[in-house]
């Protein structure tokens, strides 16, 4: 198979790029990412000098460039997106383009040379927050921050190209995903990262609210498995099946890296906070997928990447992360949580 991997440099995206090339000898991958702030081609570097894999710098809005690529590779894996929500409340503009903009010109370029086989990466957060039982793949739609609305918002046209052309797209849907290689401004990488630097751990409202946490390897596992295994039309929940709210993330850090739980603060509640996201994901495994990480295994293997790979995420932590950080934070932090 010749797969186009979109936003093949960031967390996810890059590791589906490690596990492909080394599981499947005979495929090859073009990786076009436009290296936004969480692009990093250091995800990439044990994968540079196979001669079966390419990486491209541009932009998946870009319909000429993606024409070119899409003429030569057989499917399209599209993780390519703005993915922070904190960032998408700030700033939803960008969310609009590449989450729901982008995915149409991907999708109209696969189709437009025959592509059997498109897979757009979607996440659990379209569903909207779920306080009781699991989202099964038929629910509906009910996205409620600007990222999940933009996610949800390339899931439709998605559907309208399948309802219209029978577009062959399978959609997954994944939990939250944690493990090496992820920027630090999500709950995990930013609690290990800060906790490492003895500066505070900040905790949303009353900590909580419930994600189920997914490690990366069996997140990409999960979106193979649909590639290969999956049937055209259809929607794939990918969930660990976990339910940890944010005080035992904090505490969990903390406790790995022999750290005080005075770290712990308090701060003002994210806008519209999602309380719980959790997945029924009988359907994937059906096709034989299984989480194979338990969120204990899968956080302590994190933690000690973490703290062996500083010159990793060091650089990550400075200039441009700052000022979000300030802006995102700082009000955070004068206005507690009551
Ligand atoms: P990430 O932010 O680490 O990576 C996104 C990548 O896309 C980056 O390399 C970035 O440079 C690239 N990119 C952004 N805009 C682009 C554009 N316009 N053109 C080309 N490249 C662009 O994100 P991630 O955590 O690896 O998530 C990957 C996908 O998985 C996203 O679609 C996200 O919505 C989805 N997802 C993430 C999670 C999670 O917990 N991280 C959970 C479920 C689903
Ligand atoms: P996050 O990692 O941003 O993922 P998402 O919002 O996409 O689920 O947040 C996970 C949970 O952690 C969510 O309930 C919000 C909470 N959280 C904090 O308490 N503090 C933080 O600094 C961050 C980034 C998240």
């Amino acid at each position: 198979m010749r797969l186009l991997v979109t936003g093949g440099a960031g967390f996810i995206g890059s590791e589906f790029v490690r596990m492909t090339l080394r599981d499947y000898p005979g495929d090859s991958v073009v990786v076009l990412d436009k290296l936004t702030y969480a692009g990093n081609e250091r995800n990439l570097d044990s994968v540079r000098t196979d001669p079966r894999f390419r990486f491209v710098r541009g932009d998946i809005c870009d319909a000429a460039m993606v024409g070119e690529l899409a003429a030569d590779v057989d499917v399209i894996v599209n993780f390519a997106a703005e993915s922070h929500v904190d960032r998408s409340l700030e700033a939803p503009g960008q969310f609009i383009l590449t989450d729901v903009f982008g995915t149409f010109v991907l999708m109209d370029a696969a189709r437009a040379h025959g592509h059997q086989r498109f897979v757009q990466v979607s996440t659990d957060e379209v569903y909207g927050e779920v306080n009781h039982g699991l989202s099964v793949e038929g629910d509906p739609l009910q996205p409620r921050s600007p990222y999940s609305a933009s996610k949800a918002g390339g899931e439709l046209q998605i559907q309208a190209y399948r309802t219209s052309y029978a577009f062959p797209a399978i959609v997954t849907r994944g939990s939250n995903t944690y493990g090496p290689f992820q920027y630090p401004e999500k709950i995990i990488p930013l609690f290990i990262t800060n906790a490492i630097d003895d500066r505070p751990l900040p905790i949303y409202g009353d900590g909580g609210a419930v994600r189920d946490y997914l490690f990366v390897e069996d997140h990409a596992r999960g979106i193979d498995c649909a590639l290969r295994k999956g049937a055209a039309g259809m929607d794939y929940n990918i969930g660990a099946g976990g339910e940890t709210d944010g005080i035992t993330v904090a505490d969990t850090v903390l406790r790995l890296l022999g750290k005080p739980s005075s770290l712990k603060q308090f701060v003002r509640d994210r806008l519209g906070h999602d309380r719980r996201y959790a997945l029924d994901s009988t359907r994937l495994s059906g096709l034989g997928w299984r989480p194979t990480v338990s969120f204990e295994a899968g956080i302590a293997h994190t933690v000690a990447w973490f703290v062996e790979h500083e010159e990793w995420w060091r650089p990550l932590k400075s200039g441009e992360f700052w000022e979000f950080y300030q802006r995102n934070y700082k009000p955070a932090v004068e206005t507690p949580a009551p």
